[in-house]
């Protein structure tokens, strides 16, 4: 079983004890003292097992962190009901991780909530960020300290979270931070559903529903063809034929940028879907090439 630690003083020194133990032991095998971090927030699924499963392939210490971050969640939005499973996460988590960093809110913030916040930018207004305002800050602002808190050398984040890897990809450029960022694919249901904490939350009903996010992406990517406007045609032709569906966005983005594409464009793209099922809010993506040819 992974070792549960709580507080960044014990972390910290766990990190160091394994660090200086795997030099010292495999000094020919320098990735043996590599730190790789995978940032949850908990409630675990298939989803972040996979990436939890790229860090221990990628060699080193593996530490999982899991820490619901109120700073990201807004009024109003799901703190409260976010699901809390530590016991059962770190079961999960057996030969897959070395150290479970789950602090409290307090030692996270022992002050109150961060005055110093990371701004992230122009991107974070849009998409996620305009239904959610301040998510983004709040995210980065706790990602920032737990690659202070661990200093990683690499971290691991989904490409579920498209929006949420862009702007952690370009604070690290930014600020030149010391971490390679690693991406893990999507990991979805058999019927295509993307794995989320939030499905749990589906009824049945909403459930069956909720494949059209992933079908509308499958629909825009073999639209690709015929161009952007016909990409967005084609995704929303299935998600509107879904009445519990209610569509908070679909957008095509320029993969680098992350700014919406013009109908013109040709090249890699993501398309961006968001939707509530009932209170539920899912996300999702894709990434399309659109030949010149359209
Ligand atoms: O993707 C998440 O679960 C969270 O946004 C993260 C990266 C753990 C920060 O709280």
């Amino acid at each position: 079983m992974p070792e549960v630690v709580t507080t960044i003083a014990a972390l910290r020194r766990r990190i160091a004890e394994r660090r200086e133990t795997a030099l010292r032991e495999g000094s020919s095998d320098a990735p043996a003292s590599r730190v790789v971090l995978v940032p949850t927030m908990g409630a675990l699924h298939d989803g972040h097992l996979q990436l939890v499963a790229q860090a221990r392939g990628l060699g080193g210490i593996v530490v999982v962190s899991v820490f619901v971050n109120p700073l990201q969640f807004g009024p109003g939005e799901d703190l409260d009901r976010y699901p809390r499973t530590l016991d059962s996460d770190v079961t999960r988590l057996d030969g897959l991780a070395d150290l479970v960093f789950a602090p409290s809110a307090t030692e996270m913030y022992p002050d109150g909530p961060s005055e110093t916040r990371i701004s992230a930018g122009p991107v974070a207004a849009l998409y996620e960020g305009a239904v959610r305002p301040g998510h983004f800050d709040g995210m980065l602002t706790v990602v920032a300290k737990l690659f202070n808190i661990v200093a990683p050398d690499v971290a691991v984040f989904g490409q579920k979270d498209a929006q949420q890897v862009h702007l952690v990809g370009r604070m690290v450029r930014d600020l030149n931070l010391p971490v390679t960022i690693a991406v893990v694919d999507t990991v979805r249901e058999k019927d295509g559903l993307a794995l989320s904490s939030r499905n749990r939350f589906l009824d049945d009903d909403q459930r069956l529903a909720a494949v059209a996010l992933s079908q509308a992406l499958a629909a825009a990517a073999e639209a690709a063809a015929g161009g952007v406007d016909a990409v967005l045609a084609a995704a929303r032709a299935r998600l509107d034929s879904e009445a519990a569906v209610k569509l908070d966005y679909l957008v095509v983005v320029d993969p680098d940028t992350f700014q919406t594409v013009d109908a013109g464009h040709h090249g890699p793209a993501v398309v961006l879907v968001a939707a509530r099922l009932g209170s539920t809010r899912l996300i999702d993506n894709e990434r399309i090439s659109i030949p010149s040819s359209s």
